[in-house]
């Protein structure tokens, strides 16, 4: 026996948003009654992409149900962008949760979600009805880009996993073998991505500015007044930094090596590695 949490029976018993919008602004099916669970979804999105109304139509059991009613209940009121950004590990946690075995409900109402946006925007998914992709488990319909995108959303890492979230592998079984090879490519892709270092993203300008102040404060002030000196920040124009030399340093004959060996040696460390430091008044 399964346990549900008190939200997914609270829909499951008064479901929201049952039924059908008779001007819906698009209409997608997922699923097949011959596979146990099938979806229909209906949104209305006006003109500034807003989804004002969403209902839905579904044989399944409790869980799609419900899964179907948060996903309608989550979508209602945002943008087709933000809906867009919602994954079945959303329409789970909406619900505090679903059994392991009931995955497979979240990732219907997310198939439908994304079907719908994509008929929205005018792409063809004509030939795509349930087969964008290449079918993996001719018992259930599901394809190699589903398996490939709950594997990756949910981080999944058996065959007992794709099933419970896709049914893929749930019947006769023959389909496993290629579940395996998606499986071990798509670890493989992760682990990949996990080696190579996060690409830097460019700072903005404030918080470059406060990366310079903080270490002008914390990192470079501090050491120059320990020899009587000072410094002061008196501009910034993109990576270009002007300051002011105070105190013992202002009349140092060394005061260009101070700026270049020392405070824009730090900004670089502490801030961005190409900073150029300039005594104000000079460029
Ligand atoms: S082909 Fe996948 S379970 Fe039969």
């Amino acid at each position: 026996m399964w346990n549900y949490t008190d939200k997914v029976k609270e829909l499951y018993t008064n479901p929201r948003n049952v039924g059908s919008i008779s001007d819906a602004d698009v209409v997608v099916e997922v699923g097949s009654i011959v596979c146990g669970d099938a979806l229909k979804l209906y949104l209305k999105i006006d003109a500034n992409d807003v989804i004002t109304d969403a209902k839905f139509e579904t044989f399944g059991c409790g869980s799609a149900i419900a899964s179907s009613s948060a996903l309608t209940e989550m979508i209602k009121g945002r943008t087709v962008e933000e809906a867009r950004k919602i994954t079945n590990r959303d329409i789970a946690d909406f619900l505090g949760g679903l059994p392991e075995e009931k995955m497979h409900c979240s990732v219907m109402g997310n198939e439908a979600l994304d079907k719908a946006i994509a008929k929205w925007r005018g792409e063809d998914i004509s030939h795509s009805e349930d087969t964008d992709g290449e079918i993996i488990c001719h018992c259930f319909g599901v394809t190699d880009k589903l398996i490939r995108k709950v594997i990756s959303e949910n981080k999944l890492k058996t065959v007992e996993d794709v099933t419970n979230y896709t049914k893929a592998g749930g019947a006769c079984g023959s389909c496993i073998p290629r579940i395996e090879d998606i499986i071990s490519d798509e670890l493989k892709k992760f682990a990949e991505s996990a080696d190579r270092p996060a690409e830097k993203k460019p700072l903005t300008n404030i918080k470059r500015l406060q990366l310079v102040e903080d270490t002008i404060a914390n990192v470079i002030r501090p050491e120059l007044q320990k020899d009587g000196g000072n410094i002061d920040l008196v501009d910034i124009d993109g990576k270009k930094v002007y300051v002011a030399l105070r105190g013992s340093c202002a009349n140092c004959r060394l005061s260009d090596l101070t700026l270049k060996n020392f405070v824009e040696d730090k900004l670089r460390e502490f801030v961005e590695d190409d900073m150029l430091v300039f005594e104000a008044g000079r460029d």
